[in-house]
């Protein structure tokens, strides 16, 4: 790790979904710099077993380390649940900013009804889901959506076949009351504007603002905040070739 205050912030995901949280991040701090890193190759991670996420995600934060990065975004629910306890253990000094499916905010907005949370199969069957279902579970419904993210990394975020795959998930919930639906996928962030069709008034939820929040914590208490005045910049990386990286780029400026 450098202790340069210009290093940039390193980001990754399976694929565009982190861009999300990339946008996010570049509104919130300006002044910093973003290296970005798309794994597309690998992607999807959420039907992966835990093992082979944890060594791609080691992978990816290798990487970044090379490039100098002064902190780690893990902008992937799937990845910092089988991965960030052990990334931890293997760079103690290293600022690492994980992500987790929304439901604490979401059990704030319970009336009752049911909040139906959204993630990938890995996501769902991790120990950090069970716990925060433990914690933050009542009245929650929880659909593993295998396929979902495939759509957004076509840029298919919207369409009868994307609209097919959402009502076929929330469909057998639709005459119930639905207090909130809880986005625990980092992709699914791009599915906004057809889930608020489809669930008119339904508040989604998602970490990204959070996970941006504890990011700039994080930085100031370790005093490696961008001086004020800084030029931020971002710079895409993929594994999955000139393709993937124009669908960041589109997704970023969407
Ligand atoms: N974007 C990722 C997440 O937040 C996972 C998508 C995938 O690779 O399955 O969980």
């Amino acid at each position: 790790m450098t202790e340069n205050n210009r290093a940039p912030v390193g980001m990754f995901d399976s694929g565009v979904g982190g861009i999300s949280v990339l946008r996010e991040a570049v509104r919130e701090l300006p002044q910093e710099r973003f290296l970005f890193f798309g794994d597309t190759l690998n992607a999807p991670y959420g039907t992966k077993s835990r093992e082979q996420v944890q060594a791609l995600s080691r992978q990816a934060v290798e990487m970044l380390l090379e490039r100098g990065c002064k902190a780690i975004v893990i902008a992937c629910n799937t990845a910092t649940s089988a991965a960030a306890a052990g990334l931890r253990a293997a760079y103690p000094h290293l600022p690492i900013i994980g992500m987790e499916p929304a439901l604490k905010p979401a059990s704030l907005l319970r009336r009752g009804g049911v909040i139906l949370s959204l993630a990938t199969p890995g996501t769902i069957a991790g120990e950090k889901y069970a716990r925060l279902m433990a914690r933050y579970g009542d009245g929650v419904v929880s659909l593993p959506c295998p396929g979902l993210m495939e759509f957004v990394e076509r840029l298919e975020t919207d369409g009868p076949a994307l609209e097919a795959y959402l009502m076929r998930q929330i469909g057998p919930y639709a005459s119930r009351q639905i207090d909130a639906v809880v986005l625990g996928c980092t992709h699914y962030v791009f599915l906004r504007p057809v889930l608020n069709r489809l669930l008119p008034g339904v508040p989604l939820i998602d970490g990204n603002e959070g996970t941006v929040r504890q990011l700039k914590t994080r930085l100031e208490e370790m005093g490696l905040r961008a001086p004020a005045g800084s030029e931020g910049s971002v710079e895409l990386l993929s594994s999955g070739g000139r393709d993937a990286l124009e669908s960041m780029e589109k997704l970023l400026h969407a």
